[in-house]
């Protein structure tokens, strides 16, 4: 009687832990120190069964057995190898490539190491892709989610989110060297992250093969990847700020007079994610992009600069992480509108100091026009206005002066009518004044009024001048063989002079 009792509680616990086990429940017990996973207990009640009954419920418990083996193994299998999905044969089939497209965004594609997805912790450097399926459609207009996605991924720079530099990587050229259906597959799993999921095919705006060639051609200059390290970490001290693992920091460590050692991004993977020319770029011309959340950006508001990292920025406001003088940092949440208008003295390049909103007055007109900076090249810029846009020449302004005599402590202020080598004529308030040059200690003029944001990079400029070309090559022959943990080691254990883009010969479709 206690025996058949026994086998009851035994079956019924067998069929729990195997019913918990499929549908991934959590180990258990969850108190206690030690989980046994549901497996494991599956494991030994159904042992258990296979010795207590006979006969029938024997025979099951041996195949719900067999069973779990096999569903242990494959689980085993592909969780240690998802890196890589072989997408040739993949069936065309909404399910099949977004499940493909799930595994090539977290393995082949990198698209995690920079892109979260959801809720979690945020990286801040780039986008994050929750519900990008539905917004895809609505950020550039006239361009269809899968236009936007197919542009995004074969020219991630054509359109910039708010915010962010150029530091995606076109993911079909080497290093990461996506195939036109892998990136099919990569778009079928972006659509359905809160849009609707279209795998009809479509011609690739780029040829692929050549292109990935050209790009994959070794360098002439090959450096020496162990030296390269010495120069990472003893001459240029790049490891000040920047973490790699596997690479020690030394104890003491003096960055060059004005240099202060900042948060910046961990170049562990870099080879991994970017270019060779993108790293060679990124040390010698800090500035060109900017990985957001790390530069140093300042902004006028209320009368005062305020200086810190910017951290993060879109269509409203911006976000700043200011040290105090006690050396703790805070946040502080700006918004756009809230930046004072400063005056801009020439009108060259107003995007590239950081101006995103202007206020002018052309020449013909009696009111300043003022909006958001669309376009600009040398001879104009292009305003939004409301719902419009108004192109205005750079050439054609109204020009406010403001000059100081030496005879006059208060500055004469108005609009400049003209300016010869002999004199200044300012329209003071309706009326003209004649200041002739020789009365003059400064002038100040302005062109037009702008809100910026300006952002630098706190990554030294002088890189170029404190290394010399070997040094150089040496360095970047190190940066390359920086393509994730497992690859540091072995780089580093091989050392010697392999060539510095051996692994990025991966043959591209
Ligand atoms: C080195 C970091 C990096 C990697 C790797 C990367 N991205 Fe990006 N991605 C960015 C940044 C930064 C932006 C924002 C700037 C821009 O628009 O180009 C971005 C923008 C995007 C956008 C536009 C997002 C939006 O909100 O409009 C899409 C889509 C995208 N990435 C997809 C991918 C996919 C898919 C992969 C992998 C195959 C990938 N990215 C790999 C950095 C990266
Ligand atoms: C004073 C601190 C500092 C030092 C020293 C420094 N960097 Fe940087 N570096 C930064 C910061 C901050 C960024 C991110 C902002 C940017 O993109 O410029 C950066 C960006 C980079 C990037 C781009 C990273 C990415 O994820 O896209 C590379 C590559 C890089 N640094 C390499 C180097 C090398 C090589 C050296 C030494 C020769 C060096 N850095 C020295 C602060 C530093």
């Amino acid at each position: 009687m206690t025996k058949t009792l026994i086998r009851i509680v035994c079956l019924i616990l067998m069929l729990v832990s195997f019913i918990a086990y499929l549908a991934r429940a959590s180990a258990f017990p969850i108190s206690s120190e030690n989980l046994l996973p549901w497996s494991a207990w599956f494991f030994i009640f159904a042992l258990a069964n296979v010795i207590m009954w006979q006969r029938v419920m024997k025979l099951l418990s041996f195949v719900l057995l067999i069973i779990w083996f096999y569903a242990f193994a494959a689980n085993i299998i592909p969780e240690t190898s998802t890196a890589s999905v072989d997408v040739s044969s993949i069936e065309r089939t909404p399910d099949a490539f977004v499940e493909a497209g799930e595994a090539i965004f977290n393995g082949k594609g990198k698209c995690h190491t920079c892109h979260n997805l959801g809720a979690g912790a945020t990286k801040g450097r780039c986008p994050n892709m929750e519900g990008i399926g539905a917004r895809a459609a609505t950020r550039k207009p006239g361009m269809s989610a899968k236009e936007y996605f197919i542009e995004s991924l074969y020219d991630p720079t054509a359109f910039l989110v708010t915010g962010y530099g150029k530091i995606m990587p076109p993911v079909w050229k080497p290093p990461i060297s996506l195939s036109n259906l892998e990136i099919e597959v990569v778009i079928a799993f972006l659509q359905s992250q809160g849009g609707e999921v279209d795998v009809t095919p479509f011609n690739p705006p780029v040829v692929i093969g050549t292109a990935a060639e050209a790009e994959a051609l070794p360098p002439i200059l090959a450096g020496n990847p162990e030296r390269g390290k010495n120069i990472f970490v003893n001459t240029a001290k790049c490891v000040a700020c920047h973490d790699v693992t596997g690479v020690e920091k030394p104890v003491a460590q003096t960055l060059d007079e004005g240099v202060v050692v900042v948060t910046a991004p961990d170049l562990t993977e870099i080879a991994a994610l970017n270019s060779l020319r993108y790293i060679e770029e990124s040390v010698l011309i800090p500035d060109a992009e900017i990985v957001s959340g790390y530069g140093s950006g300042s902004v006028h508001t209320g009368g005062a600069l305020v200086e810190g990292t910017l951290v993060s920025q879109d269509d409203e406001k911006l976000v700043m992480r200011i040290k105090q003088s006690d050396g703790t940092e805070t946040e502080q949440t700006i918004l756009l509108s809230e930046l004072d208008a400063e005056p801009i003295e020439e009108l060259a390049d107003l995007a590239g100091k950081g101006y995103f909103w202007i206020q002018i007055t052309p020449s013909d007109a009696t009111v300043a026009i003022s909006g958001d900076l669309v376009e600009e090249d040398d001879e104009s810029i292009t305003l939004k206005v409301g719902t419009e846009t108004q192109k205005i020449s750079k050439s054609n302004v109204k020009v406010q002066v403001s000059v100081i005599t030496f005879d006059d402590d208060e500055p004469i202020v108005g609009e400049l009518v003209s300016e010869s080598e002999d004199e200044i004529i300012v329209n003071v308030d309706g009326s003209e004044r004649t200041i002739d040059q020789f009365d003059i200690d400064t002038t100040t003029t302005s062109r037009a009024f702008g809100k910026r944001i300006s952002v630098k990079s706190p990554m030294p400029s002088n890189f170029p001048q404190l290394l010399s070309v070997s040094d150089f090559n040496d360095l970047l022959a190190f940066l390359s063989t920086l393509k994730g943990a497992e690859a540091t080691e072995t780089a580093s254990a091989t050392g010697g002079d392999a060539p510095a883009e051996e692994a990025e010969a991966e043959p591209a479709e």
